[in-house]
C-alpha cells in the first residue's frame, strides 16, 4: 500500500465519521515557543486548550513534521525520520477515550478490501498509563484484547505533552509486533524496536506548567473539556504495510537513497555503515526539501540552521560515501518526484528551492576547503609542537565558524594520524549551548501567559472596522494590568484594554500598529501597541492619560490619521516594491520578511547577490511609475484556495485562516494575501525613495524605502545639502562632483610634497646628530635628543640613518624624543657594535625603564616608551652611563 494511499484511507474515514478535513499546517510553526511543527497537535493547540473556540467539535489530518532531537538515530534505527507525517483525529469536547479507541481499532484492523488498514488482530499490542484502569478496561472490552497484551507504563512513555506549558493528558499507543526476527518476547514494555509504536492516542485533559522534562512537570488543572488528540506515524505504517525494513525504504523516501547510492557506486546493504550514511541522506534530503518548500532558508541561527545542519550532513554523508563534488541536483529532484504526488507545492516551488539548495551546496563544498586548509595548519602545528591531539578549539571554530561536524573534524584528525581533544570541545560546546538557553529562556519570559486572553476570546473575535473606519464606537470587554485582569486602570497607569470592537490595526503581516487614543466617559488613554495575543483577539496597550477606564463601558478608538496615512502609504509601497523586485529579478525573488510604518519600509527577500545599482534604480523606477499609473487597489475576501488559482502570492510565516484577504494593485500586477490596510489609488503612496540595499545573512537581501512625505522630504534635504557644498566650494551643483574630483586631486599632490619635505628635512639633521657621536672604547656612541617628532616612525627612521652614516664603524644609536605628548627611544646598533656586545634591545628596556615605561625589540634596533618627557635627560644619561661601564 502506497503512503499517499494509508493517507486517503485515514482521511476518508474519519471524514465519513463527521470529522472537518483540515489541511496540514506549515512546517514553520505559529507558536512562538517552537521552532518547527513537532506534532499534529501544534496547530490545534489553541483549540485544545480552549483559548480560541474549536471552529468543528471533530476534525481529521495529515500533518508535516520536523523533530530533530533524535538526529544522531537516523539511519540507525527503523523509524528516526527528521520529517515526517502524523496523521490525526481530533475530538474538541466531542467524544473521549472510548471514541477514540474504538475508531483507532476500527480502522486497524478492518479488512483492506473494506477501506481499513487491513492490520491483523494477534499483530497488535496497546500500553495505557500506569494508573488509567478506564483505558485499560477500554481495550479488553472493545477489542477484547487479554490482560497481558495491554502493558502500564510510566509518564516517559504514556503521558503526552509538547515539553512546553500548554495542554496533556495520558496516553495509550499501539505496538505493531514486527515478529521474533527483530527481538525478544514480551511486548513493547521489553522491546520497542520489535514492538514498533505506530498509533498513539491521547487524552489530552490537563493543563500543565514548569516543564522542566518528560517527566518532570506540574499539572495546574484540568482544561476546560475533555479532548482527544491521536498522532499515527505515516511512515511507520508505510513500512510495516510495504514489507520492507525501515522507513527509509517506503516509496516517499527509498528513490533518494537509491540516487545516492548509484552517485557513489556503492551497493545498498552491502555494508553496514554505507547503509546507514544511505538512509540519513534520504532522510535528511527530504526533511531540507519540505523545509525549503514551507519557506525556511538556510542560516546560522534558528529554523535556518537546522536546516543546514541536515544539509551539510547529507553532504558529509556523500563523502563518507566516497562523492566529494556536488550531489544535490540529483538528490533533491529525486525527492521531489518522490513528494510531489502528496505535496504538489514541492513541485510548484523547485525552481525556487533548488536555486537555494544549490546555492548552500556550492557554499559548503567552498567551506569545506577553507576549513581544510585551517585544519591542516592546525595539524601541522600540532605535530611541529609534539602532541598528539588537535585543541578543542580549533575543533570548535571549525565547528562554529565553518560548520564542520565534530564527525568530520576527527576523521579528518585521525587521517592526519591526530587525535582531539574531545573534552575541550564538548566543553566549549556545552557553554555555547549554555548561552543559547539562557537567551531562549529570556525570550520566553517576555511572552505572557496567553491563557488570560481565553475567556475574553471565548466571547468572540473583536471585530476590525479600520479597514474603513478610523473612528468606532465600542465598549470594554477587559482591562488587564501587569497581565492580570483589573476592573479599572487609573491615570498614570499603563495596562491592557480589549474591546468588543475596535478601528486600531494590531500589528502584522509587517505593519506596525496604529498610534491613537481611545477616549470614553472621563477617561483618555493613549495607545502605546495594538497585538493579537490570541488569534482573533486584539489587545490594546495602553497609557491611562486622565481618568480611570473600567470593564463595561462605552468608548470610542480614535486611529491618529496622520500615522495611519502613513502606514497605508507604506504598506501599499511594499506591495510595489514587491511586484518591481519579482518582475525585475523574476519569480525567485521571494519575500521572506518586511516590515512598514509611516514613511519606512523594508523587505527582505531571497536572493544571493547585490542589486547592481543600475537594477537598484530600475526597480525604483517600476514602483514608480505604477504610482504615476494610478492603478486602482481593491481588497476581497475570499477562500485560501480560489486566493492561490488566482496566483495570489501567499507568504510564509503567516497565518491565514480558510478565508483570506486578497490585495490588488492593478489587477494581477501586484496580488498578495495581506491583512494590512492599503491606499485606495497607488497615486496615493506619493513616492518611493530606496535608500538602501543590504545583506541580511546568507542568500537574503533587504531594500529599505522612503516612502510618501517622508521620500520628499529626504530628498529636499539631499538638495539643500547640495546648494550648501555648492556655496561652499563656489561651484554649480551640477559641477560640484568635478569640482571635489578636482580638489582631492590637488589636495593628494600637496600632501606628497608636504612629506617630500618632511622627509627632506628629517634627512638633514642625520649629519649633524652622526656628527655628535663619541668615541667610548671601540663604539662610536650617539645619544642625542631628537626633539618633537611626528611620529615613532620618524624616529626610528633618523636613527638608521644616522647608524648608516657611521658606516662600517661598532655604532650605537640611541635617540629620544617627544611624539604626541609622550617621550620615545629608539635604539640602532651596527654589526660590528653587536660583535662587541651592544645590544639595542637591553638599552631600549634601560630607557623605557627611566621614561616610566616598557620596551624592547631586536638587538639591532628596539624601541621603548614611557609617560615622563621631563626624563630624557636622565634615560640618554643612563646610556652613557651604561657604556661608560
Ligand atoms: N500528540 C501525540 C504525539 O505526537 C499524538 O504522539
Amino acid at each position: 500500500m502506497q503512503t499517499a494511499e494509508i493517507s486517503r484511507r485515514y482521511i476518508d474515514y474519519f471524514a465519513e465519521r463527521g470529522h472537518t478535513v483540515v489541511p496540514s499546517a506549515s512546517l514553520v510553526s505559529d507558536d512562538p515557543t517552537l521552532l518547527f511543527t513537532v506534532a499534529g497537535m501544534v496547530p490545534f493547540v489553541p483549540y485544545l486548550t480552549g483559548v480560541v473556540p474549536a471552529p468543528y467539535p471533530r476534525a481529521v489530518d495529515v500533518q508535516k513534521c520536523i523533530r530533530t532531537n533524535d538526529i544522531e538515530e537516523v539511519g540507525k534505527t527503523a523509524r528516526h525520520g527528521t520529517f515526517f507525517q502524523m496523521l490525526g483525529n481530533w475530538s474538541f469536547g466531542d467524544y473521549f477515550k472510548e471514541g477514540a479507541i474504538e475508531f483507532a481499532w476500527d480502522l486497524l484492523t478492518r479488512s483492506e478490501a473494506d477501506g481499513g488498514l487491513g492490520f491483523a488482530e494477534r499483530d497488535l499490542w496497546v500500553t495505557v498509563f500506569e494508573t488509567d484502569d478506564e483505558a485499560a478496561a477500554l481495550w479488553q472490552k472493545i477489542a477484547g484484547l487479554p490482560a497481558e497484551r495491554i502493558q502500564r507504563m510510566g509518564k516517559a512513555d504514556n503521558y503526552w505533552h509538547t515539553g512546553q506549558p500548554g495542554p496533556g493528558g495520558p496516553c495509550s499507543e499501539i505496538y505493531f509486533d514486527r515478529g521474533p526476527k527483530y527481538g525478544r518476547e514480551g511486548g513493547p514494555a521489553v522491546d520497542d524496536n520489535r514492538f514498533t509504536e505506530i498509533w498513539n492516542l491521547v487524552f489530552m485533559q490537563e493543563l500543565i506548567a514548569n516543564v522542566s522534562s518528560k517527566v518532570d512537570f506540574d499539572v495546574v488543572g484540568p482544561l476546560p473539556k475533555k479532548n482527544i488528540d491521536t498522532g499515527m506515524g505515516l511512515e511507520r505504517v508505510a513500512f510495516i504495510k510495504q514489507g520492507v525494513e525501515n522507513m527509509y525504504e517506503i516509496d516517499q523516501v527509498r528513490p533518494v537513497l537509491d540516487r545516492a547510492a548509484e552517485l557513489s557506486g556503492r551497493r545498498y546493504g552491502a555494508d553496514h555503515e554505507d547503509d546507514v550514511r544511505m538512509r540519513i541522506i534520504a532522510d535528511h534530503i527530504r526533511s531540507a526539501l519540505m523545509l525549503m518548500t514551507d519557506g525556511v532558508r538556510p542560516s546560522n541561527e534558528g529554523r535556518g540552521y537546522i536546516l543546514r545542519r541536515l544539509m551539510r550532513r547529507s553532504i558529509r554523508s556523500m563523502r563518507l560515501l566516497g562523492v566529494e563534488g556536488a550531489t544535490f541536483t540529483e538528490l533533491f529532484a529525486a525527492s521531489r518526484d518522490a513528494m510531489k504526488s502528496s505535496y504538489p507545492d514541492v513541485e510548484h516551488d523547485y525552481h525556487r528551492v533548488s536555486q537555494v539548495a544549490l546555492a548552500e551546496e556550492e557554499t559548503f563544498l567552498n567551506t569545506l576547503s577553507a576549513g581544510t586548509t585551517i585544519l591542516d595548519t592546525a595539524v601541522a602545528k600540532t605535530k611541529q609542537s609534539g602532541s598528539p591531539q588537535l585543541a578543542g578549539d580549533t575543533a570548535f571554530l571549525l565547528h562554529d565558524t565553518y560548520g564542520f561536524p565534530i564527525d568530520l573534524t576527527l576523521e579528518m584528525a585521525e587521517e592526519a594520524g591526530l587525535a582531539v581533544d574531545r573534552q575541550a570541545f564538548d566543553t566549549l560546546m556545552a557553554d555555547q549551548r549554555a548561552r543559547a538557553k539562557a537567551d531562549a529562556k529570556s525570550k520566553k519570559k517576555a511572552l505572557a501567559d496567553v491563557s488570560v486572553y481565553s475567556r475574553f476570546r471565548a466571547l468572540g473575535e473583536t471585530v476590525f472596522h479600520g479597514y474603513t473606519d478610523l473612528v468606532t464606537d465600542t465598549k470594554v470587554l477587559g482591562v488587564l494590568v501587569d497581565g492580570h485582569p483589573a476592573q479599572a486602570a487609573v491615570a498614570g497607569q499603563t495596562a491592557e484594554v480589549i474591546l468588543e470592537e475596535t478601528s486600531l490595526y494590531a500589528e502584522s503581516g509587517g505593519q506596525m500598529p496604529d498610534r491613537g487614543r481611545i477616549v470614553g466617559d472621563g477617561f483618555v488613554l493613549e495607545v502605546l501597541d495594538v497585538q493579537k495575543p490570541v488569534p482573533g483577539l486584539i489587545s490594546h496597550t495602553v497609557k491611562v492619560l486622565s481618568g480611570e477606564v473600567g470593564v463595561g463601558e462605552t468608548a470610542r478608538t480614535e486611529v491618529d490619521p496622520d500615522y495611519r496615512r502613513g502606514a497605508t502609504q507604506a504598506h501599499s509601497g511594499t506591495h510595489l516594491v514587491h511586484a518591481a523586485l519579482r518582475q525585475v529579478l523574476g519569480p525567485d525573488a521571494h519575500q521572506a520578511g518586511s516590515m512598514n510604518r509611516a514613511g519606512y519600509l523594508r523587505l527582505d527577500y531571497g536572493w544571493n547577490q547585490a542589486l547592481s545599482p543600475e537594477t537598484r534604480t530600475e526597480i525604483e523606477e517600476i514602483a514608480n511609475n505604477a504610482i504615476r499609473d494610478n492603478l486602482e487597489v481593491v481588497a476581497r475576501e475570499m477562500p485560501l484556495d480560489d486566493a492561490k488559482a488566482l496566483g495570489a502570492m501567499a507568504l510564509f510565516g503567516e497565518k491565514y485562516g480558510d478565508v483570506v484577504r486578497v490585495v490588488d494593485i492593478g489587477g494581477p500586477w501586484s496580488r498578495e494575501l495581506c491583512a494590512g490596510t492599503h491606499v485606495a489609488t497607488s497615486a496615493e503612496v506619493g513616492m518611493i525613495n530606496v535608500i538602501g540595499e543590504s545583506s541580511v545573512g546568507a542568500s537574503s537581501r533587504r531594500v529599505e524605502s522612503l516612502v510618501g512625505m517622508e521620500a520628499f522630504r529626504q530628498f529636499a534635504a539631499e538638495r539643500a545639502l547640495v546648494q550648501e557644498l555648492s556655496q561652499n566650494l563656489k561651484t554649480r551643483p551640477d559641477q560640484l562632483a568635478t569640482r571635489i574630483a578636482e580638489l582631492s586631486s590637488n589636495l593628494r599632490t600637496a600632501e606628497k610634497k608636504i612629506q617630500a619635505f618632511e622627509a627632506k628635512a628629517l634627512n638633514d639633521r642625520v649629519p649633524a646628530l652622526a656628527a655628535k657621536a663619541g668615541r667610548v672604547g671601540d663604539v662610536l656612541l650617539v645619544a642625542e635628543d631628537a626633539g618633537t617628532l611626528a611620529s615613532g616612525d620618524e624616529l626610528r627612521s633618523l636613527a638608521t640613518s644616522v647608524r648608516q652614516t657611521l658606516g662600517d664603524a661598532a655604532s650605537v644609536v640611541a635617540l629620544a624624543a617627544v611624539v604626541g605628548g609622550k617621550p620615545v627611544a629608539i635604539v640602532a646598533t651596527s654589526p660590528a657594535a653587536r660583535d662587541a656586545g651592544a645590544n639595542a634591545g637591553s638599552l631600549a628596556k634601560t630607557m623605557a625603564g627611566v621614561l616610566g615605561g616598557g620596551g624592547g625589540g631586536k638587538p639591532d634596533l628596539a624601541q621603548g616608551g614611557g609617560t615622563d618627557a621631563s626624563a630624557i635627560p636622565a634615560a640618554l644619561g643612563a646610556v652613557r652611563t651604561a657604556f661608560a661601564g
